[in-house]
């Protein structure tokens, strides 16, 4: 087999969010799928990188009061130790905001500015008169021109579906000031897609991108390429366009140039060539694994840039589907909006490396996390198939045997069959069938227990006679066990590395048809603990008390249909104001004065306090997500505003029975309402 050259890249996720289940997806895909070239012994390197630009991330640094600077720094390492934590073998973590992004990004664009490629001209546009900049689509909200609903989004009405540009909006507002805005006129700078039609057709046709991308890019061609705006006006964190003051790369542009930038710091640490890997005539692999989100970005715009500018175009690009949390989109009130960082408070990374793997192909289909599968497929598959092999074989071996393996296999054509499968299930993980990989595996893993049932070694170890026999048959356990946990290792490295101790041996793809005979293992440790189904609750539950603070003041169904577009904060410091509700609405709700007769910490819960509420002829008990801005102590005595009629909650800390209200971007800047004294409790607010 010939050593190929091969870089790989999971998209740049943004700097101003935490990583997500969703988000999880792809970097366990594309760590799979890398640490199975590793594996196979080509040269291989994974590289990624924080999203550092734009627009969402400057104001939510401005809302934090610290520097863009200072948030990017925060988030990235947030971002990587939750990467860590998943198991995430990049070879390289990078941002886009770095010097070699910026060198990249200018030596680009000035190629293709020199190339004829960038276009000016000059457009009209949305302009926010107080906070003195230009707003992006979605910072602008009005009433729909089509059909007059109140309060849409810049470029799309959720009411009846119109698609219409910002300056059509009727009672148009600034999202982040709130001022009405004006239309101003500015010089943007144009990147000439049209001119790359032949050149990406010829591109799509090359045969390695997936069919539905081919399609896609089929489509975008009947409709006509368009030229792409990638210039922004100050203020703007990103990078100033050379010879063009106050205009900076919209971050889009340079963004897939973070991949160069990435790979280009990881070469000047190692000593890689990286002309071998980006020169024009280079005969080494590049892949981007991304989301079927952002094909447009990485089958149009980006290989046109790279071709335009004098390098080679990636040999493909794989997307993903989306995930499904429980067959719906992943939402914060149902606690199904689950951070990595969440999830590993409560749940093994490897289980959901393992069930993403069972479920994933190389197409572009949804994928659904649905949790009762999870714990079920996790438990019977690792747990019930695959670890009990070597658990049911490896105690008689270390109290019989010395912890010694026979020199003979029991059954040679048995073991051959295992490994006879390595080569149909390597071609699996090479496409991107981790599911049918999988699928493999466990087949086997049905036929090595099955053996082991039938030849009942415990009942052989009993009897003075067929002790070798015993012997023979665990050893021989031991054996396919190994050979699984060889072509598993890519999917759960650290179980993996766990069963390296174990047998004393290291696993590669380069190593499973050698058996292990006359060899001494180590005691067997148990390798995986069951998924318990009260874990996965608590995280759900976690999940949800994430939403906690800022939800203090918003209708629960407000705060879900605002997950808001993927970059903005959900914890602006003014949130655009909310869908209108009638008067009859209103009316549901019962708001009463309380006061706080006691307040206290619960344990466990870093934001939550726990609120003793006394309403004059009962008393409630509620959760509050205000921990990050008081003090239980200071809290009792004081009256507040309590939703008295709120269908009570079970948490995972007890009951809660009503919200307080409190107003601000959370932190330490939540502000419980408080009425003036004199008014009692019991007292309906109106
Ligand atoms: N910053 C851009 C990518 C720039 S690449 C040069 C971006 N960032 S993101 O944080 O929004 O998303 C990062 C990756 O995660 C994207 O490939 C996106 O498709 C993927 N996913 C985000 N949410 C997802 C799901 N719910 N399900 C699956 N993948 C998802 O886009
Ligand atoms: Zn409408």
């Amino acid at each position: 087999m010939t050593q190929r050259k091969i870089l790989i890249t999971s998209a740049l996720p943004y700097a101003n969010g935490p990583i997500h289940l969703g988000h999880m997806l792809e970097y366990i895909q594309t760590d799979i799928w890398s640490r199975f070239q590793k594996a196979r012994g080509h040269q291989c390197y994974y590289v990624c990188a924080d999203d550092a630009h734009g627009t969402p991330i400057m104001l939510k640094a401005q809302q934090l009061g610290i520097t863009p600077e200072q948030m990017i720094a925060q988030t990235s390492q947030e971002h990587q130790a939750d990467f860590a934590e998943f198991l995430i073998g990049f070879d390289n973590y990078h941002s886009t905001h770095s010097e070699e992004n910026k060198q990249f990004a200018s030596d680009i664009y000035t190629k293709l500015d020199q190339g004829g490629y960038i276009k000016r001209k000059t457009i009209s546009q949305l302009f926010d008169p107080e906070k003195q900049m230009f707003l992006p689509d979605r910072f602008v909200k009005g009433d729909c021109p089509k059909c007059g609903a109140l309060d849409q989004n810049g470029d799309s009405c959720d009411s009846c579906g119109a698609t219409y540009s910002p300056t059509e909006l009727k009672n148009p507002r600034s999202v982040v000031s709130g001022a009405t805005p004006v239309l101003k006129d500015s010089e943007h700078y144009f990147f000439d897609l049209p001119a790359f039609e032949q050149m990406l057709k010829d591109w799509t046709r090359s045969g390695s991108l997936q069919d539905e991308m081919a399609n896609k890019l089929q489509e975008w061609f009947t409709e006509g390429l368009q030229q792409w705006d990638i210039s922004r006006d100050a203020p703007y964190f990103g990078f100033e366009i050379p010879g063009a003051p106050g205009k900076f790369f919209y971050v889009w542009l340079d963004a897939p140039i973070g991949y160069l930038a990435s790979f280009k710091n990881y070469c000047d640490k190692t000593g890689v060539n990286f002309d071998q890997f980006w020169q024009k005539d280079s005969d080494a692999e590049i892949y981007h694994f991304i989301g079927k989100d952002i094909i447009y970005f990485h089958s149009l715009f980006w290989p046109a840039m790279l071709d335009g500018a004098g390098y080679r175009k990636p040999t493909s690009v794989y997307a993903h589907g989306f995930v499904t949390v429980n067959g719906a989109k992943m939402s914060k009130s149902r606690g199904t909006f689950i951070k990595a960082r969440t999830y590993l408070e409560h749940l093994n990374p490897e289980y959901l490396r393992y069930y993403f793997a069972s479920k994933l192909t190389s197409n572009i289909t949804d994928l659904d996390l649905n949790l009762e599968d999870f714990a079920q497929k996790v438990n019977a598959d690792l747990v019930g198939k695959v670890v009990n092999i070597a658990s049911r074989c490896a105690s008689f071996i270390s109290k019989k045997f010395d912890g010694k393996l026979t020199a003979d296999i029991a059954e040679p054509a048995l073991l051959a069959e295992f490994t006879a499968a390595g080569e149909t299930i390597a071609e699996s993980f090479e496409k991107r069938e981790f599911a049918r990989a999988i699928r493999e595996i466990m087949a086997l893993a049905d036929k090595a227990n099955q053996y082991i049932d039938a030849k009942a070694p415990w009942v052989l170890a009993k009897n003075e006679a067929t002790l070798t026999e015993a012997h023979l048959v665990c050893s021989m356990g031991i054996n396919l066990f190994r050979v699984l946990m060889h072509y598993l290792k890519p999917v759960l490295p650290a179980m993996a590395k766990e069963v390296e101790l174990f047998l004393n041996d290291e696993l590669s793809w380069s190593t499973y048809q050698t058996a292990l005979t006359n060899h001494s293992i180590n005691v067997f440790k148990p390798l995986m603990q069951r998924v318990e189904m009260t874990k996965v609750e608590a995280m759900i539950e976690g999940s949800k008390e994430n939403l906690q603070p800022t939800a203090a003041v918003a209708a629960p169904k407000a705060a879900e249909t605002k997950a808001a577009p993927a970059a903005v904060s959900s914890d602006a410091a003014i949130e655009p104001i909310g869908e209108t509700i009638s008067i009859d609405d209103f009316a549901k709700l019962d708001l009463r004065v309380a006061r706080i007769i006691n307040a206290e910490h619960v344990e466990g819960a870093d934001k939550l306090v726990k609120l003793q509420l006394d309403l004059g002829n009962e008393q409630r008990q509620v959760f509050a997500g205000i921990k990050s801005a008081y003090q239980p102590e200071q809290l009792i005595g004081r009256l507040t505003v309590m939703v008295a009629n709120l269908a009570p909650r079970k948490m995972r800390f007890g009951m809660s029975e009503g919200m307080v209200m409190a107003a601000g971007p959370g932190g330490s800047d939540i502000f419980l309402l408080t009425p003036d004294d004199g008014a009692t409790p019991g007292m309906r607010v109106k």
